[in-house]
């Protein structure tokens, strides 16, 4: 009796140690899934017939002359230790001078084998003065989008890409949901205007980054730091794109217009697998960042909630259903990890190991699958609406393209309904608080003389662009 009791407990102390090891993947060197890329053939992907090469941008990045926006004001300003808000001090100013130098650099992204562009209206330019409509430039944005359809490009427009009027920002921009009827009229003025020609609306570009990095790290304008202002802003942003996708599918041409948000998801992974406040950090990082945004947009609940600090929770139906297709910005991910430094709470560090892009994260194509499968729960067609890479040296850029595309081929595979691919960015530009350090281009920008230069490692796009899509192995 005592061996049977003695070989009992043995078997159900081992069962049990052994769920316990299946339950936390011990195989797994890391909690993130890794792959061995040395063992990965990146050659076998295919793209069906039809799937939506593209190039982005952003007009504040590259136009030159946004000089009645928020980030104009930010650009000349100083924290009050005295440091420039952009690194160096620099300022956006003429930028790519893509305002005046369109024509030229819509032949460049024929050049890449690209067939569709990914650009935003400048709202501060569009509408100076609230509810005043510049006609020179709605003209311009006509002769931009009669260009591209000349060309055989496609047109896809997003209507807030970080920026927007001086005026609104004096209004407390996103901060007021009262707010949000002056963007949906400009998002009605020139839906109106623009219809006939443009196939794919983004209403608004990553909530959580303009939430995070504008009201939370106080690095983008208006530099707060606040979390209970933070969820807000995310929050009114999201219930924004609601109100005016639902403003635009009631108006002419609405109802067959294919109207998306665009969403960026940077995953939070715990820097130490046996270490559970790394895990917590992760899991309420992610809430903010990644969840709260996909939960509202699946269920109408908007919830976050920091214990002891803040507790939000709003329900608006007209967020659900409000999208034809979801905007997929995809770089990397973090991880977490928990110090015990008051002043310097939390470590972002990557692994040893890892290849590091010049932003301050790494090379992470596993997560791109990763967000794809993520985003597929929202249950509408994917537009990757941005990915790249800042590498200075052009010594990274063919093997991220190779191996991010690999992934997004897999998450295809798996079944995630993804129709189209735009890299960031089309030419070196005003990369935000880094100014023009960060080289994200396709193409080289020299600054003094406008001049682009196709770099070497992207030509690797063009490559892949030309001989894997539209092949007979990959349903159409
Ligand atoms: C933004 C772009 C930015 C890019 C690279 C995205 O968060 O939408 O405007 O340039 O990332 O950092």
């Amino acid at each position: 009796m005592l061996v049977v009791a003695s070989v009992l407990s043995v078997v159900l102390l081992v069962g049990f140690l052994g769920s316990l090891l299946l339950l936390l993947r011990w195989n797994r060197r890391y909690p993130e899934p890794r792959l061995d890329w040395t063992k990965v053939d990146t050659e076998v992907v295919r793209f069906p017939k039809g799937f939506l090469w593209g190039v982005a941008t952003s007009a504040h990045q590259v136009e030159g002359g946004c000089d009645n926006n928020n980030w104009s004001q930010w650009e000349k300003q100083s924290a009050p230790d005295g440091t420039p808000r952009i690194s160096g001090g620099q300022n956006s100013g003429a930028a790519c001078d893509h305002w005046n130098l369109f024509l030229e650099d819509l032949d460049l992204i024929r050049q890449t084998g690209a067939g569709a562009y990914r650009f935003s209206l400048e709202w501060s330019k569009i509408e100076p003065r609230p509810g005043r409509f510049d006609q020179a430039a709605l003209d311009h944005y006509h002769q931009v989008l009669d260009a591209l359809n000349d060309r055989g490009i496609v047109p896809m427009a997003t209507l807030h890409h970080f920026t927007h009027p001086l005026w609104f920002e004096r209004l407390g921009a996103f901060e007021k949901e009262e707010n949000i009827p002056h963007f949906v009229r400009f998002c009605e003025r020139v839906f109106s205007e623009y219809q006939g020609s443009v196939r794919l609306w983004c209403t608004v570009n990553e909530p959580a980054v303009f939430a995070t990095m504008g009201y939370l790290m106080g690095i983008f304008p208006p530099g707060r730091r606040d979390p209970g202002q933070a969820a807000h802003v995310l929050r009114n942003l999201l219930l924004a794109h609601a109100k005016a996708y639902h403003a635009l599918k009631h108006l002419p041409g609405g109802e067959s217009a294919s109207i998306g948000a665009v969403k960026n998801i940077f995953q939070l992974d715990p820097h130490r697998r046996w270490y559970l406040p790394d895990w917590l950090l992760a899991r309420v990082g992610d809430a903010f960042y990644n969840e709260a945004a996909l939960h509202y947009l699946r269920t109408g609940t908007f919830k976050f909630s920091l214990p002891g600090v803040l507790k939000l929770q709003t329900m608006e139906l007209e967020v659900m259903g409000s999208l034809d297709f979801i905007g997929l910005n995809y770089y990397s991910h973090v991880n977490v990890k928990l110090l015990l430094n008051p002043r310097n709470p939390v470590s972002y560090a990557a692994r040893p190991g890892d290849t590091m892009t010049d932003m301050p994260y790494a090379i992470y194509p596993e997560g791109f699958k990763r967000a794809l499968h993520r985003v597929s729960t929202l249950g509408v067609p994917i537009y990757v609406t941005e990915n790249g890479i800042a590498d200075s040296r052009d010594d990274r850029r063919a093997q991220f393209i190779r191996r991010y595309l690999y992934s997004m081929y897999r998450a295809m595979e798996d079944g995630c309904d993804v129709r189209g691919y735009f890299y960031w960015t089309l030419m070196d530009n005003f990369e935000w608080a880094e100014g023009y350090d960060m080289k994200f281009g396709l193409f080289h920008t020299d600054f003094v003389t406008q001049k682009r230069t196709l770099r070497r490692g992207s030509r690797e796009l063009s490559r892949i662009i030309r001989e894997k899509t539209g092949s007979t192995n990959q349903s159409q």
